[in-house]
């Protein structure tokens, strides 16, 4: 028997109610563990804020998006004796084990924290999809089966009208969601981070659909985080401020996209900014079982003594990977998966 803790720190994504819910379930029915969880992400920890998780106030959380514990991106290694404050916490409550479920930030101070000494388990979190040693992170599904929901709904105003609909997904520097969800979308253009794009192409595939194929409307899918080949600074809007990991702000791609491809073309074009949509709302069945493996295979973890570890899809199994490994580069679109996406541009 041992006191765990745990935190949701990062953005929020569907699926961290499950893994909640299952390191829960697991903690007290099969090893008989104490379980607390920090509230509002690193900022619980620094603040000492938490509150006894049990299966009574985890229960019927498993359908439900968003997180109980809260979430926010707290950056204990940019705070004033942040890693004192913090181990002084844990000290205080007792807590044997720290379990943090959150994307690259996260996890990073977790890698941190179990490298000065304080044992920590690792569960990846993002709807980007772009943490290493994992194959698939919870909330990424979700988020694609928004984006393409989005994507169908577009496609009969984009015809009704003529026009050329350009659909800004999220992802930050990863195309994953722009991908899956242009593909699934039928999308007739996916522009992602990781193929800095030619505004001339983008025309070039328009022109050839409307004038050789008899349709005279177009889908394109822009990624957040996607730029121009020629440089240039599309890929970010007017948010310039820096959060506490130093990431900016992205959003608005879609809007000098609607503009350029406007004046070029002569065609219609309007922009939709996805957002936060794609990490609200539920998660989708793929989703809810991950997130409970994820939730199982950490509280197993915490309880073998596999600390610096981070729980992993792999092919179909669920593992664990050193944090160490897993964090030293963010895992970005596979080359081939864009090679089939561009059978269908044009
Ligand atoms: O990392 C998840 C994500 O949703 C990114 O796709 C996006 O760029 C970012 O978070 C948005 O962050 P925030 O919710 O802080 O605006």
């Amino acid at each position: 028997m041992a006191r765990i803790g745990l935190l949701t720190g990062g953005g929020d994504c569907p699926g961290l109610n499950p893994v909640i819910r299952g390191i829960v379930r697991k903690g007290i029915n099969t090893y008989g563990h104490e379980l607390y969880g920090f509230r509002r992400g690193w900022k619980g920890v620094l603040d000492n804020d938490a509150i006894e998780l049990t299966l009574e106030n985890t229960s019927g959380i498993l359908h439900t998006g968003g997180t109980m514990l809260y979430t926010s991106r707290t950056n204990v290694y940019k705070t004033e004796n942040g890693e004192e404050r913090v181990l002084a916490s844990l000290k205080e409550r007792g807590i044997d084990v720290l379990i943090p479920i959150g994307g690259d930030d996260t996890l990073g101070v977790a890698r941190k924290l179990n490298a000065a000494g304080f044992p920590t388990v690792g569960v990846p979190k993002t709807i980007d999809n772009d943490i290493g040693g994992t194959d698939f992170t919870f909330g990424f599904q979700t988020a694609v089966q928004i984006a393409t929901d989005a994507i169908d709904g577009l496609h009969t105003t984009a015809e009704s009208h003529q026009r050329v609909m350009v659909c800004e997904v999220m992802g930050r520097h990863a195309g994953w969601i722009a991908c899956h969800a242009g593909i699934a979308g039928g999308a007739d253009v996916i522009l992602v981070p990781e193929r800095p794009f030619d505004l001339d192409d983008v025309c070039n595939h328009l022109r050839h659909r409307h004038e050789t194929t008899g349709k005279h409307f177009s889908v394109v899918v822009v990624a957040e985080g996607a730029t121009l080949a020629e440089g240039g600074d599309m890929a970010t809007s007017e948010h310039d401020a820096l959060d506490s990991f130093g990431h900016v702000r992205l959003g608005g791609i879609a809007f000098q996209l609607e503009k350029e491809i406007a004046e070029r073309t002569g065609y219609e074009v309007r922009a939709t900014v996805l957002g936060h949509i794609q990490r609200g709302g539920t998660p989708v069945a793929f989703d809810r079982v991950l997130g409970t493996r994820f939730g199982v295979a950490a509280i197993d973890a915490a309880s073998n003594g596999d600390f610096g570890m981070m729980t992993a899809l792999q092919g179909t199994s669920i593992g664990l990977v050193p944090l160490d490994e897993a964090l030293k580069e963010p895992k970005l679109l596979d080359p081939e998966l864009f090679k089939t996406a561009e059978v269908f541009f044009g």
